[in-house]
């Protein structure tokens, strides 16, 4: 080594102030699921599950960014990378658990029948498969329809019908194109609201909702369940509820 004298040494402050990086996540969400996920026309996302999202990431020390994708595309939107989870309503069934992994269940829903306003129809006449439905592409009422009623001889396939989001599905109803509609019930009563429509009463189906991540992100998922587990017990979970008017 060069004698101190002829040594120049420079600053190490980059080396003193490195900091470890941030993890980004990207958040997959349906820009029409109301009180839960939503996108405003200012393009911003908001929603019940986007700001228990923000809650947890500033708890747990990583950064967020959200994605809306297709429903019935969401999964292999996950599998794929193109999202690194689905914080979006998600009802956990076996099915799904075979592909992803979930958080502990943080909401419970059944499925909501709703008809237009004035309509004879009758929740027996939707169970016995005698009328056309709506509801989302790829979710869980969908699947109790093919599963119930399809699959068990007692309803035409084609008398489900499918759309992207549930709001378009309940302006059919209200157009006349379909009988009843069928889909989540806290979502749905936000859907409804102050339009002609009536509900018919409920499947219980009793769905818990959970964060889905991919099978290997292990500690992902560690994050999530105990930021989660954290802000259930503050009172910050009442207040979002009530922000959000949840039923
Ligand atoms: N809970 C239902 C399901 O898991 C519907 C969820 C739809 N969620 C949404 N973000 N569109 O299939």
């Amino acid at each position: 080594t060069a004698p101190s004298s002829e040594v120049h040494v420079q600053p190490t402050e980059e080396v003193s102030q490195a900091k470890e990086s941030v993890p980004l996540y990207r958040v997959g969400i349906d820009a029409a699921y109301q009180p839960f996920s939503m996108v405003g026309p200012d393009g911003k996302a908001t929603g019940f599950d986007v700001d228990s999202m923000k809650w947890i990431a500033k708890d747990q020390g990583f950064e967020v960014e959200f994605l809306p994708i297709a429903w019935d595309g969401i999964i292999p939107a996950l599998l794929a990378g193109k999202i690194d989870l689905v914080y979006a309503g998600m009802t956990i069934t076996e099915e799904r658990k075979e592909k992803v992994n979930f958080s502990k269940p943080y909401w419970t829903v059944n499925q909501m029948v709703v008809v237009k306003e004035g309509s004879p129809i009758t929740l027996e006449q939707v169970k016995n498969g005698s009328v056309v439905i709506g509801t989302q592409r790829g979710c869980t009422a969908a699947i109790w329809i093919d599963e119930n009623l399809v699959n068990q001889s007692l309803m035409p396939a084609q008398n489900l019908k499918l759309y992207d989001n549930t709001p378009l599905a309940v302006d059919d109803l209200v157009s006349g194109r379909i009988d009843a509609v069928m889909y989540d019930s806290t979502v749905m009563n936000d859907i409804i609201a102050g339009k002609p429509v009536a509900k018919i009463g409920m499947v219980e189906t009793n769905e818990d909702f959970g964060i889905a991540v991919r099978k290997e992100d292990t500690e992902l998922l560690e994050k999530l369940n105990s930021g989660l587990e954290k802000l259930m017990a503050s009172p910050d979970w009442e207040a979002l509820k009530q922000k959000y008017k949840m039923e």
